[in-house]
């Protein structure tokens, strides 16, 4: 996969180096390309911003330096065999980066990051790229970062682990929290290793019992009581025929009830049973 990354400060996206990213670079699966957008600016300040068109607070990127950096980037890209290109604009306005968002974005071939700072980049950036490309604008969460260059590390090791021969174990994020299907979107529970004691604290003994069955059904219900305290709405949205006769004892117990048309809600001061 072709990665590149067009920004302002290069410097922020060294940790594309570092871990699981570094080293599928290392291999040769992922190709990363990270362009400095002052080198596309011919005035004496590097001049990448201007106040907004209507005025308002803040500035907005200018799509002189945007529009040359990308065409060269892309020119670049095709140019060493790549093919398919994804713009993926992070930004606060964006779409949910979701998993199945990151697994869609692993089957192509070539995704071009346009993390902005300021108030954004010119609209007329991503309307150009968007007659040549599909152009995705993505939100990793409610809240607001000084620039994307985060995002796009966020939404390039959530996408690298997923691509062939990344992972160690092949099987190792099939069982993800919100791995489609996996645990029907259940956040997983809690995980234990070696000492069996530490600062007087054991492990569950069902973990020891070498118990196959057993331990299937503790770690699901460990999700279920997990997910009821941080995201109850994924068992609210669960189509309630994901849940056996042992998924609804445990429901119960966490005062979730079946509704008239089967899905489960729950009363939020409910306390465990
Ligand atoms: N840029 C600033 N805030 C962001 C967010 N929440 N997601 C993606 N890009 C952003």
């Amino acid at each position: 996969m072709r990665l590149d990354v067009v920004t302002i400060f290069p410097e922020y996206l060294e940790p594309l180096n570092v871990s699981l990213v570094g080293k599928a670079r290392a291999r040769g699966v992922l190709d990363v390309q990270v362009h400095d957008l002052r080198r596309w600016t011919y005035d004496r300040h590097s001049t990448v911003d201007d106040t907004p068109y209507g005025g308002g607070p803040g500035m907005v990127m200018k799509p002189d330096p945007w529009g040359a950096c990308v065409d060269e980037a892309l020119a670049d890209g095709y140019e060493a065999g790549a093919h398919g290109p994804v713009m993926v604009v992070p930004t606060p306005s964006g779409r949910p980066f979701t998993q199945e968002l990151a697994v869609e974005l692993s089957a192509r071939p070539w995704l071009l990051f346009a993390p902005a700072r300021y108030e954004g980049i010119d609209r007329r950036v991503m309307d150009e790229y968007a007659t040549r490309m599909p152009v995705y604008e993505v939100s990793i969460g409610d809240y607001v970062l000084a620039g994307g260059e985060a995002a796009v590390l966020v939404i390039t090791e959530a996408v690298a682990r997923l691509l062939p021969g990344v992972l160690g174990n092949a099987e190792s994020h099939q069982d993800d929290s919100f791995a489609p299907g996996a645990m029907a979107d259940l956040l997983e529970g809690p995980v234990y290793t070696k000492p069996p004691e530490w600062r007087g604290r054991g492990i569950p003994d069902v973990l020891l019992s070498g118990h196959h069955g057993k331990i299937a059904r503790w770690r699901r219900d460990e999700a279920f009581r997990r997910t009821t305290a941080h995201r109850p709405d994924l068992i609210e949205r669960s189509d309630p025929a994901a849940f056996d006769k042992k998924d609804r004892e445990m429901l119960s117990i966490l005062g979730w009830r079946p509704g008239p048309d089967g899905r489960f809600w729950r009363d939020p001061g409910a306390v465990e049973q």
